[in-house]
């Protein structure tokens, strides 16, 4: 795999490098990606279930499905593709970005992942906002101790911006990166996108990392695979 090689050399030469993830880098933790075969999004509705007004609608659902998905993830481990982000962070300078909401970056061991969609551990209250941290599945309907309002999940929906602070963060570090890795993820949800243009528009190397093959290009290096085959072999080249 001479692609593989040539990542990498760029890698091992960066100073500064930012990661950003998608649901694909957990698919091998036996969490299910949103789009393409088998996606949540293939056997439910976004709309239905991850959105304020799904939510407003009926709040029962919408936890009866997070609570589902946070059991799920609860039973699941961090893979080898979550291992050698942590590895890779040994070598150089790392911020790593994620969209998902799972925490198995943390758990695997990486420091202070920046998590644009917030996370499934995490509640906040419907009204005075306090927010929470929790580590187990949530059961029926949770409140606030606070105020004992309706709790929501601590995850971004569809038509909510994204938290200010995690996402300034994330432009930082993409624009002050030489290199960006793109690791499992479709790249169709904005803004959390719009991070690899402006990397690419500052002149950073976009390695990417997808079963999927996508267009290469200048200053872009897609190595075709399952992350926790390729990125234990990528990082391994750049020690
Ligand atoms: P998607 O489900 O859109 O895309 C998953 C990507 O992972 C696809 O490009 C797959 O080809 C790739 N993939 C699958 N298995 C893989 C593996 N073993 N190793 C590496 N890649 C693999 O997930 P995201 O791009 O993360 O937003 O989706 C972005 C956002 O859309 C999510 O954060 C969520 C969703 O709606 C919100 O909930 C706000």
């Amino acid at each position: 795999m001479l692609d593989l090689e040539v990542a990498g050399r760029i890698l091992a030469q960066a100073q500064y490098v930012a990661a950003l993830t998608g649901a694909g880098i957990s698919a091998e933790s036996g969490i299910p990606t949103f789009r393409g075969a088998g996606g949540l999004w293939q056997n439910y509705r976004p709309e239905e279930l991850a959105t304020p007004q799904a939510f407003a609608r009926d709040p029962g659902l919408v936890w009866e499905w997070y609570a589902w998905r946070q059991e799920l993830v609860a039973k699941a481990e961090p893979n080898a593709g979550h291992r050698a982000l942590v590895d890779l962070e040994r070598l150089t300078t790392l911020t790593l970005v994620t969209q998902n909401v799972d925490g198995l970056h943390a758990r695997a061991g990486s420091t202070d992942p920046i998590e644009l969609h917030g996370s499934l551990w995490r509640v906040r209250c419907t009204e005075c906002e306090a927010e929470r941290t929790i580590d187990e599945p949530v059961g029926g309907l949770p409140t606030c101790a606070e105020c004992g309002a309706l709790e929501r999940p601590g995850v971004v929906w569809f038509g909510e911006s994204l938290p200010e602070e995690p996402f300034e963060l994330a432009i930082d570090a993409v624009s002050r990166a030489q290199v960006v890795l793109v690791v499992g993820t479709s790249g169709i949800v904005q803004p959390a996108a719009s991070l690899v243009e402006i990397a690419r528009s500052k002149g950073a190397t976009v390695i990417e990392v997808n079963p999927e093959a996508s267009p290469g290009g200048r200053n872009r290096i897609a190595l075709v695979g399952r992350a926790g085959e390729v990125l234990p072999e990528l990082v391994k080249r750049a020690t």
